[in-house]
Order: structure tokens, then C-alpha cells, then sequence
């Protein structure tokens, strides 16, 4: 088993990876929260999969909210939905609260437990690699609103992250890749090393040492910077531009790893042009050997106009992330006019 502890404003967050650790996460969760009932949160493929076998490790009464997959039910009417699953459960502020799935139940479930009761205790039980390497960590909660993804959430920081990289057999491969373009993007940020473990032919045999490693990179960032107001934006390698994108696609025609795989190699092109070394071939050949995209579709135009409407541009410049060496990422102003000729030439 391998842990990490986050230390954020408000206490410690404990991380946990161990392979088959679901088999007694229960035991894991009496040894840090002592509720008079909890209330499970998951998804309508995560439920069948493995909610029978969390709900049996509690001798104490257990209740369950199943939202239906998918991030369009990311939004205010699943959590007041929680609520009152909450409520007719009985839940106090001393009770506990868990999140069972990906990125989707993690961030609603985050949320009502930030503010059921403004804040009950909360434990992710992440079960994508996306939510394992990423949204499960660093307390990052919320919902999308008709006009934006995530534009209503709080920070607020789970007690007790259980990772358990078992659980990655039952996703699909396209949700797996999703999840593989987060563990790129680490690898160039912060650690190549990362890098070399996922170049190798059987790196999936080494994924909870590959998980491990993110989440480190992670905590070590939310541990400087909790409320993303400088270091966080490192995390943005790739984002910027696969925001735009996933924008553009409607936030159907490409899922977040897809657009972050193509933001990622857009944001290399970018940085070459800004005179750093280009990158670019070495990352397109990984993200082609995991079965992510890499090219950008859609009309540069509209990809500018999509990045100024973002919400990282900062009066007339835009936040970039850009990669100097693998391991070494820098965030950089860019001037929208500026900005607008590297777009074009894509
Ligand atoms: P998701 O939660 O929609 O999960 C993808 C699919 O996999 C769903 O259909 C789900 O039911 C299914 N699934 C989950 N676990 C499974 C398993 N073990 N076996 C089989 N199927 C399984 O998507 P995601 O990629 O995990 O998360 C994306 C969400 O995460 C987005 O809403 C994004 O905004 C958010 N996010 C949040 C943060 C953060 O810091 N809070 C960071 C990155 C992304
Ligand atoms: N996923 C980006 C962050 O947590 O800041």
C-alpha cells in the first residue's frame, strides 16, 4: 500500500492506493471516521460493478443516491436531488459522505458535501484513472451551469482518498486512454520519469506505481497552492486549448482526455514557436501509442474566439502553460493579439 497525506487550510487528507483496497474499505473508513450513518453516492455503471460490495464492509445503516453516468446530469437538480436522499436518510453533520465513481461523482458528490448542512465529512473512492490521478485529489468540487462547465463549486477537501487501481479493469479502453492524457500531461509538468514508464510496451502492469507518481505531483501542487491562484495553472497543460475544443465539439464530439491530448500538442506547437525546443513529435508518438487524438479539427477562429471567453484569460492576456523540457512547465501571459497569430498558424 502506498499514502499520502495533503496538507490543505482546513486538515489533512489522507491518499491510500493499494491494489484490491475496495475489498476492505470499509475497515480503512472506521479507522478514520467514527459516523452514525453514511450515505454512498455513485453512478448507474459504477453501482451494479461495486456498490453491493462497499455498502456489506458497514455494520452501520448505509443509504445510497444513484445518479444516472454522464456529465450532462453534472448539474444543480442532480445535487438538490442528493439532498434530500440526504435528509431522508437522516444524515447529521457528523455523518459521512462517499463518493463511489469517476470525475462525474467525485466533483457532484464533493459539492453537496461541501454544502449539505454547509459541510459534512467526505470520503472519494475514485474509479477512473482520470478521478485516480486527478479530480479525486485537491478538493476541487462542482457543476456545470447551460452556459459553462464548472462554473459553480467549492473547495473543499476530502479526509480520506481511497485508490484502489483493481477497479481500472472494468473501464473501457477510450475511458482508460481519457484518463492516460492526465498522466501525460504530469509526466511533462513535473516528472519525465512518468513519461518513461508509460513509454514502456506493458506499462499498464505498473499503473498504481504510474498513479502513485501523479498523485504525488498533485498533492505536492494543491499543498503550495490550494485555491488555484498561481502553481495550480500547471495542472492547465493542454487544457487551455482542449477547453476551447471541447467547447466547439459541443462537449460530445470529444471527451475532456481527447481534448486535453490535442490542447497538449497545440500548447507544444505554441511553445516551439515561442522559441523553447519542440517537443512536439515525442508527445504525438506517445498520445498515438495510448489511442488518443492529437490534431485540431476545428476552425482557428473559432478556437481564438473560444479561448477569450475562457475563464483563465486575465484582462488582455491569456495563461498559458507551456512545457521548457519534459518536467519543466512554465505559465506564461500571452498577449490576445499575439496570441491570435500563433492560433492561426497551428
Ligand atoms: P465520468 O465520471 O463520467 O466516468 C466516465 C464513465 O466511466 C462513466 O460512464 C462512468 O459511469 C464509468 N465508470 C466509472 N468507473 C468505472 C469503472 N470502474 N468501470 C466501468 N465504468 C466506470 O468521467 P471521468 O473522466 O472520470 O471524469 C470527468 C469529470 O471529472 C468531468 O466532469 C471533469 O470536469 C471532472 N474533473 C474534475 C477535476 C477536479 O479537480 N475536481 C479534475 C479533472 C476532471
Ligand atoms: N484538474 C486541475 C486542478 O485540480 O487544479
Amino acid at each position: 500500500m502506498q499514502m499520502l497525506n495533503l496538507t490543505g487550510a482546513n486538515g489533512v487528507s489522507e491518499i491510500y492506493i493499494e491494489t484490491d483496497l475496495l475489498s476492505h474499505a470499509g475497515q480503512m473508513i472506521a479507522d478514520v471516521f467514527s459516523p452514525s450513518r453514511v450515505h454512498i453516492v455513485t453512478d448507474s455503471t459504477v453501482a451494479p460493478l461495486y456498490l453491493a460490495q462497499l455498502e456489506q464492509q458497514f455494520t452501520l445503516p448505509v443509504t445510497s443516491t444513484i445518479i444516472p453516468a454522464g456529465e450532462e446530469h453534472k448539474r444543480l437538480s442532480t445535487v438538490e436531488g442528493i439532498y434530500h436522499d440526504l435528509l431522508a436518510a437522516g444524515m447529521t453533520r457528523k455523518d459521512l459522505i462517499i463518493a463511489l465513481g469517476g470525475g462525474v461523482v467525485g466533483d457532484i458528490t464533493g459539492f453537496a458535501a461541501a454544502t449539505f448542512l454547509r459541510g459534512v465529512s467526505l470520503c472519494q473512492i475514485p474509479t477512473t484513472l482520470l478521478a485516480q490521478v486527478d479530480s479525486s485529489v485537491g478538493g476541487k468540487t462542482g457543476v456545470d451551469l447551460a452556459e459553462g462547465k464548472n462554473l459553480v463549486g467549492a473547495f473543499y477537501q476530502p479526509r480520506l482518498v481511497l485508490i484502489d487501481p483493481e477497479v481500472l479493469k472494468t473501464l473501457p479502453d477510450a475511458t482508460f486512454a481519457d484518463g492516460m492524457a492526465e498522466v501525460v500531461k504530469y509526466g511533462y509538468i513535473a516528472n519525465p520519469e512518468i513519461l518513461d514508464m508509460v513509454s514502456q510496451p506493458e506499462y499498464q502492469e505498473q499503473i498504481d506505481d504510474i498513479i502513485y507518481e501523479c498523485v504525488k505531483i498533485k498533492r505536492d501542487v494543491v499543498a503550495i497552492d490550494e485555491h488555484d491562484t498561481g502553481l495550480r495553472m500547471i495542472l492547465n497543460f493542454g487544457h487551455t486549448i482542449g477547453h476551447a475544443a471541447e467547447k466547439l465539439g459541443n462537449y460530445t464530439e470529444l471527451t475532456h482526455g481527447q481534448a486535453v491530448a490535442i490542447g497538449m500538442v497545440a500548447a507544444m506547437r505554441l511553445s516551439a514557436m515561442r522559441g523553447n525546443a519542440d517537443l512536439t513529435a515525442p508527445l504525438i508518438t506517445l498520445l498515438q501509442k495510448i489511442g488518443l487524438p492529437t490534431e485540431l479539427t476545428y476552425d482557428r477562429e473559432a478556437i481564438f474566439g473560444a479561448l477569450l471567453s475562457d475563464k483563465k484569460k486575465f484582462g488582455s492576456t491569456v495563461n498559458f502553460i507551456l512545457v521548457r523540457e519534459p518536467g519543466r512547465a512554465e505559465i506564461t501571459p500571452i498577449e490576445a493579439e499575439t496570441l491570435h497569430e500563433y492560433i492561426l498558424k497551428l
